[in-house]
Order: structure tokens, then sequence, then C-alpha cells
């Protein structure tokens, strides 16, 4: 079975633009997929409709068979964990306690409010930091950290949940070409180790090429390929790329000559 499954998902947002028109995937378990794509082609989009942050206008979206809909949400939200460009952690607080935070969609409502944790939850959160290699940072406060390390905290966050799918919006865009680095074979290390499913939305051509086991392209709303880095040759990526209504489009053959 697909662990994420997207069928027929169109997405119309309330003022009437329509942000995805009839997106078709199939995403293998234990796979690690990058959804490039220009600015506005859905990526986000697509991503928001996988964990029920967006529901689906037609179509529909499951995950490990089971619908994502507003009734079973806190089932769907345990299993898909985020991880976000711009980290959303709680600055004040230690770095264990926002890790323990990925425990939350495990706890009771009142649990939640309270931050209840249990014992055996500070042991996950000691275990997911030691995996990013944090251990000696649980107790700095989390703006105290490097971009680079609170991405590393946003993930140890992520694998504290004990997802079955990770799902990345753009995780390296505000991180140094190093830290990058770091931050992708990371999550693909997790992605081998632990099995979970990863999705990541990317502006970068070359990590995908390097991390990917399948790469989507999209545009305008649309998948307009989708196939592994070897078949993502130079006309693919024009096709990817590609803006509507240019015909000689210089900035494009700039941007894609290194590509
Ligand atoms: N709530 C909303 N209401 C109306 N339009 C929206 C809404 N959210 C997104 N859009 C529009 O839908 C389109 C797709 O947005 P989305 O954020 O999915 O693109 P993206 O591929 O993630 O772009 P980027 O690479 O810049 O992050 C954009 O044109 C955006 O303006
Ligand atoms: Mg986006």
């Amino acid at each position: 079975m697909s662990a994420i499954s997207i069928q027929s998902v169109s997405k119309r947002f309330p003022n009437g633009f329509e942000a995805l028109k009839g997106v078709s995937a199939e995403i293998r378990s234990g796979s690690f997929t990058v959804i490039l794509g220009p600015s506005g082609a859905g990526k986000s989009t697509l991503l928001r409709l996988m964990n029920g942050l967006e529901t689906p206008t037609t179509g529909a979206v499951k995950i490990g068979g089971e619908l994502v809909n507003g009734q079973k949400l806190r089932g769907i939200r345990a299993r898909v964990a985020m991880v976000f460009q711009q980290f959303n952690l709680v600055e004040r607080l230690s770095v264990v306690t926002n890790v323990l935070t990925g425990r939350l969609a495990h706890r009771s409502w009142v649990g939640s409010v309270f931050y209840l944790f249990r014992k055996e939850d500070m042991g996950i959160a000691q275990e997911a930091l030691s995996r990013v290699a944090l251990t000696d940072k649980a107790w700095s406060r989390a703006d105290k950290l490097s971009g680079g390390q609170q991405q590393r905290v946003g993930i140890a966050r992520a694998l504290a949940q004990q997802p079955e799918v990770i799902l990345a919006d753009e995780p390296v865009a505000s991180l140094d070409p190093v830290s990058s680095e770091e931050i992708m074979a990371l999550l693909r290390e997790i992605c081998e180790r632990d099995g979970i499913t990863v999705v990541v939305n990317l502006h970068q051509v070359e990590l995908a090429r390097r991390f990917a086991d399948r790469i989507i392209g999209m545009n305008s709303g649309k998948i307009v390929f989708d196939g592994s880095p070897e078949q993502m040759t130079p006309s693919a990526l024009r096709t990817i790329y590609q803006r509507e209504g240019i015909e000689n489009d210089n900035s494009l053959d700039m941007a894609l000559a290194y590509a």
C-alpha cells in the first residue's frame, strides 16, 4: 500500500484561485520524494493537504489508506510530522521541551494544554536529540541556537512524534550550503534507517538530484514531471520551471544553465 495516496486532487481557495488542478500521485512507503517547481506552483498547498492543514475541493488524500479529513485529523496529525522553513520552535523554551511538543499529538487534550509529558516521552525526546547530535544542547533556549541547529531541533521534534511520514516544506531555504547539506543528509538517513516516508519541497535542483529517490515537478497547480533524478533532463527542468506566456525566457536559460 502507498504511504500517501493523492487522488485527483483539486484545490480552489475562497478567492476563486485554483492552486491545484487534478493532481494524482502514489508515494511509496519508505521513499524519499522531492517536489520541485517555481514559486506559486502549489507545492506547499499539496504538502498542507497531506496533513490536513488544507482540505481538497475535489478528490482525496489518504495516509496509509486512511482518508485525511476533518473527523480523524487528530489521528492523522500523530502519524504525519512537519518540518518548516522557519523551524517553528517556541523560542523561549528549552530545546528538549520543543522536542517534547512532538509528543503532544499522542497525548490527551488536557495533557496537551498543561504540557503534561510522561517519563517515557522524555526518553523518546532525548533519543531524538541524540539522533540529531544535539544532546549537549538539550537545556539551551531554542533561540540561542544557530539556524542549522534549530532545524535539527525541528527534525528531532518530528522524530519524537514517531511518525509514518515526515513532510518538510523548504527545510533548507534559510540555511547556508553546509547546513543545508547536513539537514538533507539527516532527512535521508531517517528515511533509510527508520523507514519513514519523507516528502520535501525544495528550490535547490542540485539537492533534489542528490538526495531524492523520486522527483515530482509541479507548475501552475499540475504535476508536469514525475521520475527519478536520472530522468530529470535539461528539457524536463525547462518544463518544470517554464513561465506561461514567455517565449524566449532568458532568465530561465540562465537559471538552468548550471542546474
Ligand atoms: N489561502 C490562500 N488563498 C488564496 N490563494 C492562496 C492561498 N494559499 C495559497 N494561495 C495561492 O496558491 C498558489 C500556490 O501556493 P503555494 O504556497 O502552494 O505555492 P508554492 O509552490 O509553495 O510556492 P513557493 O515556492 O513560493 O513556496 C499561489 O499562487 C498562492 O498565492
Ligand atoms: Mg511553498
